[in-house]
């Protein structure tokens, strides 16, 4: 589906950063910190990150997404590491990221404890999550996004490992 959907040669979600991102990128640190994207798609947010000087590595289901992406960072001139993979299954070396970016990762309920556990095991302690995802009441706007209900956050870790979570969710119809 998302193959198709980002088979053309505009970018449908743009080449501009999520605001969200954009308004919290700072809580990352200072650069260079690794930074994994979840379901970065066509890679605006991967490739704004990699040029505040990250090491952005940028995961997606879609192969014609990161395709996409790594045109993007090729154009903007930054370094961008693209891996395809299915979230629902990829494993993460642990600890190997200071931040983790999800900004519209929504994946079928049954694969969220996967990834949940993943964006843990992913990040060094003391890592940073960045979260915007919809809330279950989207479902009934008709606005876009996802037709199944959202499950909430991760939740806390109770070990040394807990990230600090920061998040937002967000009803609107576009993924800006
Ligand atoms: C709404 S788009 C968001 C793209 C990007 N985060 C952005 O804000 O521009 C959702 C993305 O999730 C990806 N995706 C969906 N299910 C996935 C999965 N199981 N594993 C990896 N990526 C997935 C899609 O390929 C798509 O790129």
């Amino acid at each position: 589906m998302w193959d198709e959907r980002y088979n053309t040669d505009d970018y449908v979600y743009g080449t501009e950063p999520n605001d969200f991102l954009r308004e919290q990128a700072a809580l990352i640190g200072e650069a260079p910190k690794r930074v994994l994207c979840l379901a970065d798609g066509e890679g605006r947010n991967g490739v704004y990150l990699a040029g505040l000087g990250h090491w952005v590595t940028s995961v997606d289901a879609s192969s014609v997404g990161l395709r996409k992406a790594a045109r993007l960072a090729e154009h903007k001139g930054v370094a961008l590491t693209t891996l395809n993979a299915d979230l629902t299954e990829h494993e993460f070396v642990p600890a190997s990221f200071d931040a983790v970016v999800s900004i519209f990762c929504h994946v079928p309920a049954a694969g969220r404890p996967h990834l949940h556990r993943q964006v843990i095991r992913a990040l060094k302690p003391g890592g940073v999550l960045i979260l915007e995802a919809y809330t279950p009441e989207q479902v009934h706007r008709n606005t876009g996004g996802p037709d199944t209900r959202i499950a909430p956050p991760p939740p806390r870790s109770s070990t040394r490992r807990s990230p600090n979570w920061i998040s937002s969710s967000a009803g609107s119809a576009s993924a800006r």
